[in-house]
């Protein structure tokens, strides 16, 4: 699907449409999720959803996986459900490609508004967002708990063209 940075000397990033035989490493990675963490019940239930779609970020092909993306499609919108990268390969570009490419996902799905919260304090994910274009649209007062904070809704509109017919 779409490929990150990598640094020299690692393999390359991978990004594809997540499997059912991907359901136990990405419960384990969501496990560290910063929202509520994921567990198998929950991913195999948002990945048997229709409205759901889900990218993994392999090392290289065939790879293990190292981080992944939900979004859930009301199209033309959508809502991030979560992105979480592997802590030791976190600052590598896989978060950017990531979300990359499941907004490609999402767009090819008649996606062009893609929605999302974010905690305040939590700068690498606010930098990555910046970084692909969303910006903020206001703030959600007390809707994170465990800690207590706000959340920065943000957006990012994208043109989708439509195909020309004569
Ligand atoms: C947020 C998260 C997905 C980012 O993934 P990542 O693979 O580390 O991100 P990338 O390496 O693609 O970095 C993208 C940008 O984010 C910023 N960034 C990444 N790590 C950062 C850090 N530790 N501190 C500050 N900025 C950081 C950088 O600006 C980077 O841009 P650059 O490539 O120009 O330096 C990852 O930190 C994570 O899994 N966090 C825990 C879960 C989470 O909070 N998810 C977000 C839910 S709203």
């Amino acid at each position: 699907m779409t490929s990150g940075r990598g640094t020299p000397g690692q393999a390359e990033i991978r990004v594809r449409p997540m499997l059912e035989s991907d359901i136990e490493a990405v419960a384990r990675i969501g496990s560290l999720s910063s929202q509520t963490p994921w567990t198998e019940v929950s991913v195999l239930t948002y990945f048997l959803r229709e409205d759901t779609i889900f990218a993994v970020a392999e090392e290289g092909e065939n790879g293990p996986l190292i981080g992944f993306a939900a979004l859930l499609l009301a199209p033309p919108e959508s809502d991030v459900l979560d992105i979480v990268v592997e802590t030791a390969c976190r600052g590598r570009g896989v978060g950017y490609a990531l979300l990359d490419g499941i907004c490609d996902l999402a767009l090819i799905k008649g996606v062009d508004t893609i929605f999302l919260e974010v905690r305040p304090s939590n700068t690498p994910a606010r930098r990555l967002y910046d970084k692909l274009g969303f910006t903020p649209i206001g703030v959600r007062k007390g809707y994170y708990t465990d800690p207590r904070e706000d959340a920065v809704s943000m957006v990012r509109r994208r043109h989708i063209i439509p195909l020309h017919r004569e």
